[in-house]
């Protein structure tokens, strides 16, 4: 055979095998309650990766990590963040868990392995495509950068942190401007 009637074999092939996913995938239904295939999670991963610039991803947090600090965002984060990420960073809230993508575990090695600089870019910016939205219109640099300490605090959270974070979320009385 020859080498140009290889390729055209080979590229009809992968486009029938696209477009047989495409359909399996439009045959699944829009449900967003389902879980992302695998191959979507990759695209999606690999795209926001890309999409992060590098000056954005070595910035470092100007904020330092003292207790008072990790406390606002705490506070900030039950008020913003926890209606879709929970408290403890797990995302398994009604809204969290209807979303398509879902809110990944933000205790995990996914998120906890991303700089600094990645994850206010992504509170700042939002992410396409997804329920995340972006901040920095309604946030101040310095309440994005507590919040990226707060991320950084979630695998040690304590039980006693959580209790007090559920007085200061979206149906407590307290005032969102504090935060
Ligand atoms: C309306 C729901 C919603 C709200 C409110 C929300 N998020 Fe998200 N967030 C998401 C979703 C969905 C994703 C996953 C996006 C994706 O898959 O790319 C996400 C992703 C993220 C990520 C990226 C994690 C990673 O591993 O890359 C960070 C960090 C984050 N959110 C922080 C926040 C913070 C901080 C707030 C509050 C200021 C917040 N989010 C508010 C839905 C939300």
């Amino acid at each position: 055979m020859k080498p140009g009637k290889a390729v055209a074999l080979i590229l009809l092939a992968l486009a029938v095998a696209t477009a047989g996913y495409g359909l399996i995938l439009v045959r699944r239904g829009f449900s967003a309650l389902a879980t992302p295939s695998a191959i979507e999670e990759f695209a999606a991963t690999t795209a926001r990766k890309i999409a992060v610039p590098s000056t954005s991803r070595q910035l470092r947090n100007p904020i330092m990590p003292t207790t008072e600090n990790i406390r606002r965002g705490m506070e900030h984060f039950s008020y913003h963040c926890a209606p879709c990420h929970s408290n403890d960073g797990g995302g398994q809230t009604s809204w969290g868990k209807g979303l398509y993508p879902k809110p990944p575990d933000l205790r995990a090695a996914g998120t906890q392995n991303k700089s600094d600089g990645e994850l206010y870019y992504t509170i700042q910016n939002g992410v396409r495509l997804s329920g995340m939205p972006a901040f920095s219109e309604e946030h101040t640099a310095e309440q994005s950068w507590r919040l990226v300490l707060f991320i950084r605090h979630l695998p040690q959270i304590t039980p006693e942190e959580l209790s007090q974070m559920k007085g200061w979320d979206q149906n407590s009385k307290a005032d969102p401007a504090h935060f």
